[in-house]
């Protein structure tokens, strides 16, 4: 079976992971974890870089800065992952589920226009596939009615808009290393604070560390450290950076590999987005991908089922996505409908993610490549 998605190793990971080991400093915020903030923030142009235990951990920590309580709305994509939205609903606010867009699956910002309430706080745009929300206008209208964004970027590690990187954009940003991403440490993430405000920066670390001011005390700065907030255990082991650490170094390598995929994918498939049987990823001008998802989208979700079977029987895992929050058990218990989101709806049904990982061969690929499109010419 060729999978969908295969881990990429760099080749370091042994040795960095063993080098944390007989440092004896495996607990959160080693030598390790040091290393990869900087690494981050200076690869990515990001002020403050707080590593965390996962994506949904720092949109969690997100929330608990900008204080969402019980009655705010914080508006977002419905074609995303339950984490979007649990982060609010945890702290007794409302998620409100805004359209996408059919080129990009992105969040539309005129969908945003007409949700804003005097009630909403936040956007949580989510940069689906590596490839960047329209960020300007996004940042347009949070400025004009004075509302954070904190963007998910849980897929978008290493893409860019107008050559800014993708988490740096907003007030706020969120990585994903889970194994399903690009770069991974298993399970992992980071906070990317990129306000200026200093009491905030510093909340996010009394908020990270458990409500406590040890960052402070690391530091050097206080002699002992003591429960000074709210807050709950974010930091990741540095054995996770140490790992992470080796994949990074490999930023290059590992995206020049996924583009080869995205590219051979591309080209193959041209023709049959021409004759209209799929749409497939675009990537717009402003935007640099980090070739994290290839997808196609068919017209309908019986031709998008019986190619995805038809591929299956030949031994290729292509993939579904996102089941649209909006319409799940626990967003028509807020209130919400199906009918509400057509596009997301449409999305949903008709996407198919083919598989892409550093290392699929070029004869993995041209199998891939000659089932396709054979079973395309019976549609
Ligand atoms: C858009 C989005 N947000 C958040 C997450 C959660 O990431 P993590 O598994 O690191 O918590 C994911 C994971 O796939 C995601 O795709």
């Amino acid at each position: 079976m060729i999978p969908y998605n295969k881990v990429h190793l760099s080749g370091s990971e042994e040795q960095y992971i063993l080098d944390a080991l007989l440092r004896g400093q495996i607990g959160g915020d080693g030598y390790y974890t040091a290393k990869v903030e900087k690494l981050i923030a200076e690869s990515f142009n990001i002020n403050k870089v707080m590593m965390t235990t996962s994506a949904t951990h720092a949109l969690e920590l997100a929330m608990l800065l900008i204080d969402i309580k019980p009655g705010d709305e914080v508006i977002m994509p419905s074609f995303t992952f339950s984490s979007t939205a649990n982060c609010v609903l945890l702290r007794g606010g409302k998620p409100v589920f805004a359209e996408v867009e059919k080129e990009t699956l992105n969040i539309d910002p005129s969908s945003i226009r007409k949700l804003i309430t005097d009630r909403t706080k936040a956007i949580i745009p989510v940069h689906y596939a590596g490839i960047s929300c329209r960020m300007d206008e996004i940042m347009e209208i949070a400025e004009k009615n004075k509302l954070y964004v904190v963007e998910d970027a849980a897929q978008g590690v290493n893409a860019a808009y107008k050559g800014r990187f993708l988490g740096g954009i907003g007030h706020m940003g969120c990585y994903s290393f889970h194994s399903t991403k690009n770069f991974t440490s298993g399970e992992g993430g980071a906070l990317l604070i990129n306000t200026r405000d200093e009491k905030l920066l510093e909340r996010a670390e009394y908020i990270r560390q458990k409500g406590t001011d040890r960052d402070r005390f690391l530091r050097g700065e206080i002699g002992s450290y003591s429960w000074v907030d709210i807050g709950s255990s974010f930091s990741p082991s540095d054995i996770l950076m140490a790992l992470l650490f080796s994949q990074l170094q490999e930023i290059n390598a590992i995206t020049k590999e996924r583009k080869r995929v995205h590219d051979f994918y591309t080209e193959l498939l041209q023709k049959y987005a021409d004759r209209g049987i799929l749409n497939m990823t675009k990537v717009p001008q402003e935007c640099q991908s980090n070739y994290h998802i290839f997808y196609l989208l068919f017209q309908d979700m019986q031709a998008r089922n019986y190619v995805m079977k038809r591929l299956k029987d030949k031994k290729i895992s292509a993939v579904s996505h996102f089941m649209p929050l909006h319409s799940a058990k626990m967003g028509t218990s807020l209130g919400f409908k199906a009918e509400d989101l057509p596009v997301t709806e449409w999305a949903a049904q008709c996407i198919l993610r083919l598989p892409l990982y550093p290392g699929l061969s070029s004869i993995e690929l041209e199998y891939i490549g000659e089932e396709l499109t054979s079973i395309l010419e019976e549609l």
